[in-house]
């Protein structure tokens, strides 16, 4: 399994006649003006001081550099984000502007603070035309092999830094726990551990081992959206949530813990309200728990517009004005306005000639900032230049991309080993996610909603192409079925030579029917049902009646409901969305080149009333009734969390435990190993997954929670022994007092396949 990547080292010397930055943080504040340090919180959109006639191929538009003053050297605004009309642009572009900005704020304002610029990289560099997509963060946390975020991230902060930006809005640390919600595939799915490992990582990937962010090759990361963004009640994006804290802390911080651990820079605060309290506004959550409790020293940026919408949106006060006061005496460092710039600086100026925000709350704040700027080396080298970043999009960082999608790949159903699919078959390839692009990219691919990977993913190739490729364009016959309306941006979609489709599969010997959701973000993205489209299911439905062997191939965002056809498909490969190079991925699971090893990240629900993950609480038992309860009765899926077939089969065996009790506050580690046997006749990669359940607790624990994971290759006929390492920490959890607490008591290890496919059980004891 390749791990890591090699960058070619960039040399950049200290920019001539500039001075090595030798004043700290404190000292640069110290020295500065009341609305020079305003300045420095506010972020704007580059829209604000763009000109020109945005029309590709030959769009004017670029940054203007009589607004730019304006705003730089009036109002000293300090950073400045997003794509302009989130449209990508080259790489060369990007340089010359945020050099233009550089050289405004360097030569033309008396304290020559560096701008801070940054772009939304969530799967790759998203805003550089032309740069290596990947596939979401859902799909990594499928492969559970926390080498792709490493890896992604790597390849994301070079492409990024190739385009002279220095910081990104990633990771996504959301919590994947409500199918619903429009975000999902931007996180690392439903388990608050995988959420945690594959954060650490993307961090490190982001920020250099040692999170050197000066370092040319790296950025600064944003973890985001804390806290608690991703399970409001309704299902859909930035609506009200209702998380009691030790519930917060028990499933929602462990990934952002972890971020803070791998030393990340910043963060971006939930754009939503949790308890009826806008999380942008909390100063229980930014300060005492983000900062005081968990330690966080970075740097603390609002959500788009979400100072502003404390009163426009959420009515908790009465002005813009008051909304500024709440907003950063709650902790925010910086504000991403984007617009009104000129009202958030001379209103922050007012509450703080007025008593209302502290000076000393500026400076906190201020400090913070400067100190990013210091430790991304922004005052000696502003600038980073696309000519010096020559392994952009390189073949090698494609095949990450590739090797990344292929890994993620999940086999849900492989009834009589239909796949792989032998050459030389007829194949009827249909359904509407078959020649998408979109489909197979999702949200923020060279732009927010992802339309624009039809204009800028010149290397990215639909699942019909690389079917044709794999099985031969004579064998491969395609008839949509079903499409998406183009005109429309987000899911609507319409029968497209319906009838003609369903004849066409009686002529083939297998359908791959490609079906799953269009490219969306944010809350473009709400759903009002889970179930895949009416038309898709149609299709599914009239596809099965043909008697032909049928192979559902999902692209998808998040798990759409398949429940009304899936038991008449012979086979089912969950894809997610793959990326930039997924369709090759695709085509070589069903052609057999790759042998699939994914497994589901999240609970694969099966309806709309059984949305619950893998850690829900125990059900009662009930005897005597026809009703079949069981402890896990009411864990209703399609497939459970973990699961994932392969083209081999793996035996597990000789479980061992270094010892069945441990004294209460006892340190010594708790050592489980069990071996692992590829009993097929090919290669393959197995995930195996640890699990604890606590089987008495003073809160009413979950049956089970994942602990530890490991991802191994065998050979055919190959064993392996994994072992895995905790504390007694490992087993413990949030009170009512919110403290984190370990019990006395019985517990059992499960080492399983799947979270529903346990293997063997260990009994362990704290004493
Ligand atoms: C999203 C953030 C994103 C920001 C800047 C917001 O709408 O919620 O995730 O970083 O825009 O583009």
């Amino acid at each position: 399994m390749k791990t890591s990547i090699i960058i070619t080292a960039v040399a950049f010397g200290t920019i001539a006649g500039m001075q090595a930055q030798t004043r700290t943080a404190k000292e640069i504040v110290a020295q500065m003006t009341l609305a020079e340090k305003i300045g420095q919180m506010a972020q704007i959109a580059i829209d604000e001081v763009c000109q020109g006639e945005d029309t590709p191929p030959t769009s004017t538009l670029r940054v203007n550099p009589e607004k730019l003053r304006e705003a730089i050297v009036d109002y000293h605004v300090g950073s400045i984000l997003n794509a302009p009309n989130t449209r990508a642009r080259t790489p060369q572009w990007w340089d010359e502007q945020i050099r233009e900005m550089q050289q405004i704020a360097l030569n033309e304002t008396r304290m020559k603070i560096p701008i801070l610029y940054g772009l939304d990289q969530i799967h790759g560099a998203t805003y550089p035309a032309g740069s290596t997509m990947f596939p979401q963060e859902i799909n990594l946390a499928a492969s559970w092999n926390p080498a792709h975020a490493r890896r992604m991230g790597e390849i994301a902060a070079y492409e990024t830094r190739a385009s002279n930006v220095p910081w990104t809005f990633a990771p996504v640390l959301d919590l994947g726990l409500d199918p619903r919600f429009p975000r999902q595939y931007e996180g690392f799915g439903e388990d608050p551990y995988v959420g945690s490992v594959f954060g650490y990582e993307l961090v490190k990937g982001f920020e250099g081992q040692d999170n050197t962010v000066g370092n040319p090759n790296h950025v600064a990361a944003c973890m985001k959206h804390f806290l608690g963004y991703s399970v409001p009640i309704s299902g859909k994006d930035r609506t009200p949530a209702y998380i009691p804290y030790n519930v917060l802390l028990e499933y929602h911080v462990p990934a952002f813990e972890a971020a803070i651990r791998a030393g990340v820079h910043t963060v971006m605060i939930n754009s939503g309200i949790i308890n009826n309290e806008p999380v942008h506004a909390s100063y229980d959550l930014l300060t005492k728990l983000l900062r005081q409790d968990l330690g966080f020293q970075g740097m603390i940026v609002t959500d788009w517009e979400d100072i502003n919408k404390l009163y426009t949106r959420d009515k908790m006060v009465t002005s813009i004005k008051e909304a500024i006061k709440q907003g950063i005496n709650a902790g925010i460092d910086m504000s991403m306005i984007p617009y009104d710039y000129k009202e958030f600086c001379t209103l922050l100026t007012e509450l703080v000639n007025e008593g209302e925000v502290s000076p000393a709350r500026i400076d906190e704040a201020v400090t913070r900032i400067i100190q990013l700027k210091l430790d991304l080396n922004l005052f000696d080298v502003p600038n980073t230049y696309s000519k010096d970043y020559p392994e952009f999009n390189s073949k090698e960082f494609q095949q990450a991309s590739y090797e990344a999608a292929a890994d993620g790949i999940t086999l849900l159903k492989n009834t009589n080993n239909l796949l792989p699919l032998k050459k030389g078959v007829k194949i009827l390839v249909t359904g509407p996610n078959a020649v998408s692009k979109r489909a197979l990219n999702g949200g923020w691919t060279f732009s927010w909603q992802g339309e624009k990977i039809n204009e800028f993913g010149k290397d990215c190739r639909t699942i019909l192409e690389a079917m044709q490729q794999q099985f031969g364009e004579k064998n491969v016959n395609y008839v949509p079925g079903v499409s998406y309306v183009d005109a429309d941006k987000y899911f609507v979609d319409r029968k497209d030579r319906f009838d003609e489709a369903v004849k066409a599969a009686q002529q083939a010997d297998y359908v791959i029917l490609c079906l799953g959701e269009n490219s969306y973000c944010e809350k473009p993205g709400d759903l009002d049902d889970l179930y895949i489209s009416d038309l898709q299911t149609e299709l599914a439905q009239a596809m099965a009646k043909t008697g032909k062997k049928i192979v559902l191939v999902l692209t998808e965002g998040r798990p759409r409901l398949i429940s009304k056809f899936s038991k008449n498909m012979d086979a089912i490969v969950q894809t997610y969305l793959p990326g930039m190079f997924g369709a090759k991925a695709i085509a070589d699971v069903l052609g057999g080149e790759i042998n699939p090893s994914g497994k589901l990240p999240y609970t694969y629900p099966a309806f709309p009333n059984s949305l619950i993950p893998y850690y829900h609480k125990y059900a009662e038992e009930q005897a005597n009734t026809d009703v079949a309860y069981n402890y896990e009765g009411d864990y209703n899926f399609e497939y459970p969390f973990g699961y994932g077939l392969s083209y081999t089969t793996f035996q597990y065996s000789n479980p061992k435990i270094n010892g069945t009790n441990l004294p209460l506050n006892s340190k010594q580690e708790i050592v489980i190993s069990v071996d692992i046997t590829n009993t097929g006749n090919r290669s393959g990669r197995e995930v195996v997954q640890l699990y604890s359940a606590d089987l008495y607790a003073s809160l009413v624990p979950d049956v089970k929670r994942l602990r530890r994971f490991e991802k191994i290759e065998l050979k055919a006929g190959e064993t392996k022994t994994v072992t895995f390492r905790l504390i007694l920490d490992d087993l413990s959890f949030i009170n009512l007092q919110n403290q984190r607490v370990v019990e006395p008591g019985d517990f059992h290890f499960q080492i399983g396949a799947s979270s529903s496919d346990i293997k063997e059980t260990l009994n362990f004891t704290i004493q």
